[in-house]
């Protein structure tokens, strides 16, 4: 792999920066400082340093989104953005893709990678991974109706939803739900079964990635933590999360 491409997909610094630091011998490839933005290391075996700093390089590349209204969570489309169109040139060329979906008009958190086996294990059904949404809706819903949300509701197709947390706020137009599955449209179709709408969806955590203090601004992005990577993988080896 050349040597600028390693820096930016680790998020080390972007091609350019690389450059820059590369012409100011900020780079060494083990004992040798590199010269050459296009030199092939082995990431797996070269001990890189970037400004003194081991480069820690992974196998595969993990990216948390901050996902804008109006970008479908598709790898490409023929017509619409995709999450993938907000990411730098270089990443685009990885296999990245969206782990779960979300709706068009559905804002905020979105696990991006090219770990397929991690994905699918997150989505597995039989893995209950919860993804935590605040949501806001037409009318007010009562307490009676978020008591039939704890107990599963049944959508217009006959399926009945696994038990769903949820708080509401203030005068019941607005609160937090905790979904364990991800059925199609599934909190739209959930307030549909109670003659209600969904005017405003945010995803706020999935699994233990959430949009906290280190959340990147709506329609940026940035790479998991080591910690975040770790405790991803360590869920999706565990048979029952
Ligand atoms: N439920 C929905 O209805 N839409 C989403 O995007 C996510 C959950």
């Amino acid at each position: 792999m050349r040597l600028d491409k390693l820096l930016s997909i680790t998020g080390t610094a972007t091609r350019s920066e690389a450059k820059r630091a590369i012409r100011r011998g900020a780079v060494r490839i083990g004992q040798a400082v590199a010269t050459r933005a296009d030199t092939d290391v082995d990431p797996e075996r070269d001990t890189v340093l970037y400004e003194g700093r081991p480069v820690v390089y992974r196998r595969y590349t993990y990216i948390l989104l901050n996902k804008p209204e109006g970008v479908v969570s598709a790898t490409d489309d023929p017509r619409e953005r995709t999450v993938l169109d907000l990411l730098p040139e270089e990443l685009r060329r990885l296999s990245l893709f969206p782990c779960g979906r979300l709706d068009k008009n559905t804002l905020g958190l979105v696990l991006l990678t090219d770990n397929g086996a991690l994905a699918h294990s997150l989505l597995s059904p039989k893995h209950h991974v919860s993804k935590e949404y605040y949501f806001r809706c037409q009318a007010p819903m009562t307490e009676r109706e978020a008591a039939m949300f704890r107990q599963g509701l049944t959508l217009e197709d006959g399926y009945v939803t696994k038990p769903a947390d949820i708080r509401l706020l203030g005068d019941g137009t607005e609160g937090y739900i905790t979904l364990v599955e991800g059925k199609y449209h599934q909190i739209k179709r959930m307030l549909q079964a109670l003659d209600n709408k969904i005017v405003y969806l945010e995803r706020i955590r999935f699994a233990n990635l959430s949009l906290g203090e280190h959340a990147p601004e709506r329609g940026e992005w940035r790479f998991l933590t080591e910690e975040e990577v770790s405790s991803l993988e360590a869920l999706a080896d565990t048979q029952d999360i």
